[in-house]
């Protein structure tokens, strides 16, 4: 398999987009270290899913706001698993409303978690990811890091600029080995959805937008994860791969049909696919 003898970090492996990243890396071979904040029971369970593949699985608390906590996961991964081949950063932070609004703790939460985890993890690990034919680091992104959405401004800017670390160290560590790049998602249906006021609305926007006609699931985006981790994604270096099942191509003046125009579009594309 391709990750056989590879191990790999998935910070907020539990559930959501996490779990199957860690999950699809397991089955593509690699043992894992599961990392979660605060629901150690839903760990436990993922850590079982893991096991029940026939892969090795740690699962370590830490919660990614805390410096200390960051270099306590760290050390334990140097001492107690002794090595590392994959670093996938998913787990994040981010409050909706206004930017006039958003508060300290909001921003410098979004900052830390988002971003600053993914430095320090970076900066501690690369020695370990060095080792063992080189590594990979993957942070996983939003395309509202580029693109613009209501109230998703704290979430966004975070993201923008984790995008932007995921390309220097690409830049710095590839002469090490070391394999950075990004991967931007639209919507995904996970419980982090709920965190919107109108849930339904981006439901309705993203099967909408995307000519695929559906919201996307964690299954999408796992399958490019662990390709992104294999020699074959060697020359893929610094690059944030959008993965939002088409929604960011571009506007479609057929969104500006009037209801019945509309209807009468969506009768002739159901009588196509029949
Ligand atoms: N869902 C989407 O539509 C979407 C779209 C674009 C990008 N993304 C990105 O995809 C990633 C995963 O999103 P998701 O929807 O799967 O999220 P989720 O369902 O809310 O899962 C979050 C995971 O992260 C962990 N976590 C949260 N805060 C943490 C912290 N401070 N330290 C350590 N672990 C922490 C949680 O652990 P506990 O259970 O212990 O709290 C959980 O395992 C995020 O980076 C997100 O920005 C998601």
């Amino acid at each position: 398999m391709k990750h056989d003898g590879k191990i790999a970090l998935v910070t907020g492996g539990t559930r959501g987009i996490g779990k199957a990243i860690s999950m699809r890396l397991a089955q593509d071979g690699a043992d894992i270290i599961l990392n979660f904040k605060s629901d150690a029971t839903t760990a436990e369970e993922t850590a079982a899913e893991i096991r029940a593949l026939g892969r090795k699985v740690w699962v370590f608390q830490a919660d990614m706001r805390d410096d200390k906590a960051i270099r306590g996961l760290t050390k334990t991964i140097k001492d107690e698993v002794g090595q590392l081949d994959i670093l996938v950063h998913n787990a994040a932070f981010g409050t909706m409303g206004s930017i006039l609004r958003m508060g300290l703790f909001s921003w410098r939460a979004a900052m830390d978690i988002n971003v600053t985890a993914l430095l320090l993890l970076s900066q501690q690990l690369a020695p370990l990811l060095q080792e063992n034919d080189g590594g990979h680091i993957i942070g996983l992104s939003s395309i509202g890091a580029d693109m613009t959405f209501s109230e998703y401004a704290n979430i966004g800017v975070s993201k923008a600029a984790m995008e932007a670390l995921c390309r220097y160290l690409a830049y710095e560590l590839a002469p090490l080995g070391i394999h950075t790049n990004a991967v931007s998602a639209g919507p995904i249906q996970t419980r982090a959805i709920d965190w919107f006021k109108y849930p339904h609305a981006v439901h309705n926007y993203a099967t909408t937008k995307s000519p695929l006609s559906r919201m996307g699931t964690p299954g999408d985006l796992c399958g490019i994860v662990s390709f992104l981790c294999t020699p074959d994604a060697d020359w893929i270096l610094g690059q944030t791969i959008r993965a939002d099942g088409g929604i960011s191509m571009g506007e479609d003046f057929m969104d500006w049909l009037s209801d019945e125009e509309r209807a009468e579009e969506e009768a002739i594309k159901a009588a196509k696919r029949r």
